[in-house]
């Protein structure tokens, strides 16, 4: 039961109010001075505060219930204070409800304004503490995982960037195969660097090959080494990138890329550690931790004859999947902010184009737009037109790519809040105007909404 503190200096209205509250099932406490509301805020669990603006008789001017909204700020920041307020007092009052106070209702009130006043602010006021309950937890879970390893400077804020980075430590150390997979731009280089500074092979080399760069019949070569001789042009003998890499890690970038006859050497290397160079019968050994990445669909591939069906469950023993910027439009801000890197700064505009945009190229795409607003912004504000990203029709939006889980989510937050956008923004971290924002992006109706 939500519990009331009421601080009036009138006895019969805090009686008066003490009945009414209770009537609709709230518990009161009832304080009769500014010092001994003060008091009982300190000493009991409160939900909300009505106050009184004049304690002593004969004042009217307000300064009081001033001096104890500030009290309340300082001890309890967040804590919904309604203002009782004679008509004298009503200039007061409102420059209080915008220095934060939650409401002002006039003496007499109506008591039905009253109740779902209370009623409304307390609700809200559980939700928004669950919410930074939650905002709390997540934050320490995120340092612990800064703290226990090195992120290689990786910027992200939503949940599901923070579990797999999570994963992607953990199973650093393990001696698997790890595939990362994701659209282009994504960040599946960063995250096979965070795999290898957090592995047991941290200090051996670390060596990148894009087969995707490579043209196919120099690939082989590439990887496995070749003697003199082993095709038109090899005129001297060369290591091979696993020769390079033993004893550290490998990254196959772009590993669809590969064309078949690579990728039975390659299996067997996994699975044995052993190949030969091309043109040798001489079989080498080394101990190298494979992270491949790709962007393209394997499944189809080994549908298509294209892929090994073998080799890519020997790769993606551990799948790290990175979902498009566009599913995680929470990482955009934090983003932009570390581009741009202070050397400008991003207006309401900018982040309302950005977090609209659906960002095909992900977050190569944002670096690059913010590379070129900071070039072409004016007074070091950049707002939406310095980014230049196309607008697309609304309509067009919300059929091509808005995420399904973040439709969901809003709606069964609404729901859970009767339709309430400020309880359910509270419980979704947002702001009432961004989650408005976001409604009308996905048509989500706000005739429900209160
Ligand atoms: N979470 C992040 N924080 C900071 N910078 C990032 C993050 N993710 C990616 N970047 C930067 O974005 C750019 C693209 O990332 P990266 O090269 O890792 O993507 P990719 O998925 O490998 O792309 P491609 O498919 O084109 O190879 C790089 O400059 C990278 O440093
Ligand atoms: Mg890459």
């Amino acid at each position: 039961m939500p519990t009331v503190l009421v601080i009036d200096d009138n006895s019969q209205v805090c009686t008066a109010l003490e009945v009414l509250l209770q009537l609709h099932d709230f518990e009161v406490q009832l304080a009769g001075s500014p010092d001994e509301g003060l008091a009982v805020l300190d000493e009991h669990d409160i939900d909300l505060v009505i106050q009184d603006m004049n304690f002593t008789a004969d004042t009217t001017s307000g300064e009081e219930g001033v001096a104890l909204f500030n009290a309340i700020r300082e001890i309890e920041p967040d804590m919904p204070v309604i203002l009782l307020t004679a008509w004298t007092d009503l200039a007061t009052a409102v420059d209080l409800v915008r220095a934060g106070a939650a409401d002002y209702l006039g003496k007499p009130w109506d008591d039905r304004k009253l109740v779902t006043t209370v009623r409304n602010l307390t609700e809200l006021g559980r939700s928004r503490r669950e919410a930074s309950a939650t905002q709390r937890a997540r934050q320490r879970q995120r340092s612990a995982l800064r703290d226990r390893y090195d992120l290689r400077g990786i910027v992200f804020a939503s949940e599901s960037m923070e579990r797999l980075v999570s994963t992607a430590c953990q199973v650093a150390r393990a001696d698997v195969p790890i595939l990362i997979t994701g659209p282009n731009g994504a960040g599946k280089e960063r995250i096979a660097e965070i795999v290898q500074v957090n592995s047991s092979v941290r200090e051996g080399p670390f060596i990148t090959v894009n087969c995707g760069a490579l043209p196919q019949d120099l690939i082989e070569a590439e990887l496995f080494g070749a003697e003199a001789g082993a095709y038109t042009g090899a005129n001297k003998a060369r290591e091979g990138r696993f020769e390079a890499a033993d004893g550290g890690t490998l990254f196959l970038d772009e590993i669809g890329n590969l064309p078949l006859g690579g990728q039975m050497k390659l299996l067997r290397v996994l699975e044995t550690g052993q190949f030969e160079r091309l043109g040798s019968t001489r079989t080498r050994q080394v101990k190298v931790r494979v992270v491949s990445a790709t962007n393209a669909d394997l499944p189809a591939m080994i549908r298509e004859g294209r892929f090994r069906e073998d080799l890519y469950y020997r790769l993606n023993l551990i799948e790290l999947s990175l979902p498009p910027l566009a599913e995680r439009i929470e990482d955009v801000e934090p983003l932009a902010e570390h581009f741009v890197a202070g050397r400008a700064r991003l207006d309401d505009s900018a982040f309302a184009a950005m977090r609209a945009h659906l960002w095909p190229g992900n977050i190569r795409e944002l670096k690059n737009a913010v590379e070129r607003a900071v070039l072409l912004c004016r007074d070091g504000r950049i707002s939406a037109d310095d980014l230049g990203l196309p607008r697309p029709a609304p309509a067009t939006r919300r059929s091509v790519a808005v995420p399904v889980v973040e439709r969901d989510t809003i709606e069964e937050a609404l729901q859970r809040h009767d339709g309430v956008i400020s309880a359910a923004a509270a419980e979704l971290g947002l702001s009432r105007q961004a989650l408005y924002r976001r409604m009308e992006k996905l048509g989500i109706e706000a005739d429900s909404a209160r």
